[in-house]
C-alpha cells in the first residue's frame, strides 16, 4: 500500500504552516495520524544542516553550497523519514519539498536549472509529491510578515530575489498543473476553503475522507 504525500510551498510568510496545521487536524479528525515534517529538517541530520542555511553564522555560503546543503538535508529526510512513511500507507505532509529549491536555488539565486533539477531528482530519489499546494503571496507583504520576529538569511535577501523565486513558482505550477495547485494568499479561512477543496480528493483516493462541514 502507498501512502499519499502533499507539500506545501511559496514564498515567505505565506502562511504555508498554517495551512498545513490545519490539513494535518482534519485528517486526524479522520482518523488518520499524518506525518507532518519541515524541510530544512525533519531529522537530526537535517536540523543540524537547517541552523548553517538558516543562521546568522554563514552570510558568506555561495550559492552552490547552499543548493547541496538543501539537498543534503531532503535525500536524509526522504529516505529516513518520507519513503518509510509512504511505504506504509501513511498520510505525509511536507512544509517545503523540492520545489522550494527550484523556486529559491534555481529562480531566485540563478542557479543553472538543469543542475537544480538533477540535484533534486539525486536527493529525493525521484519521488514526487502526489499535491502540491503552493501559497502565492506578494512578497512585499509575505517578507515583511515571515521577518516580524527576526528575519533568517534567506527572508534577508532583497525583494527582487522574492520576486524571482515567486516568478519560479508560477512557471513550476504552470509547467506541471495537474499536481501543483496555486492559491492566492487571504483570509485564513478562505485560504483554507481552497485548500481543503484540493487536498480533498487527493486524499480520498487514500481513504482519508474531509467532512463537507470541515471545509
Ligand atoms: P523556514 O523558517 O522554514 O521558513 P518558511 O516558514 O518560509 O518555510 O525557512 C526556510 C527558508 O529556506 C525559506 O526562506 C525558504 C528557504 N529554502 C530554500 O531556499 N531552498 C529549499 O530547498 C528549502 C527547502 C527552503
Amino acid at each position: 500500500m502507498r501512502g499519499v504525500f502533499i507539500t506545501f510551498e511559496g514564498g515567505d510568510g505565506a502562511g504555508k504552516t498554517t495551512q498545513m496545521r490545519l490539513l494535518a487536524e482534519v485528517v486526524r479528525r479522520g482518523g488518520v495520524e499524518p506525518v507532518v515534517v519541515r524541510e530544512p529538517g525533519g531529522t537530526r541530520t537535517g536540523e543540524s544542516v537547517r541552523e548553517i542555511l538558516l543562521g546568522p553564522a554563514h552570510d558568506d555560503l555561495t550559492a552552490v553550497a547552499e543548493l547541496f546543503l538543501f539537498a543534503a538535508s531532503r535525500a536524509q529526510l526522504t529516505a529516513e523519514v518520507i519513503v518509510p512513511a509512504l511505504e506504509s500507507g501513511r498520510v505525509v505532509l511536507c512544509d517545503r519539498y523540492a520545489d522550494s529549491t527550484t523556486a529559491y536555488q534555481g529562480y531566485g539565486r540563478g542557479l543553472d536549472l538543469d543542475l537544480v533539477r538533477r540535484v533534486n531528482e539525486a536527493a529525493t530519489g525521484g519521488l514526487v509529491p502526489d499535491l502540491t499546494i503552493v501559497l502565492d503571496v506578494d512578497p512585499r507583504q509575505g517578507v515583511a510578515a515571515a521577518s516580524a520576529g527576526g528575519a533568517d538569511r534567506m527572508e534577508r535577501q532583497a525583494i527582487a530575489f522574492h520576486e524571482r523565486v515567486r516568478a519560479g513558482y508560477a512557471a513550476i505550477a504552470a509547467a506541471e498543473p495537474k499536481r501543483v495547485k496555486v492559491i492566492e494568499r487571504g483570509p485564513v479561512d478562505a485560504v483554507w476553503r481552497e485548500v481543503s477543496c484540493v487536498a480533498a480528493p487527493v486524499l480520498a483516493g487514500a481513504g482519508v475522507r474531509i467532512d463537507e462541514g470541515e471545509r
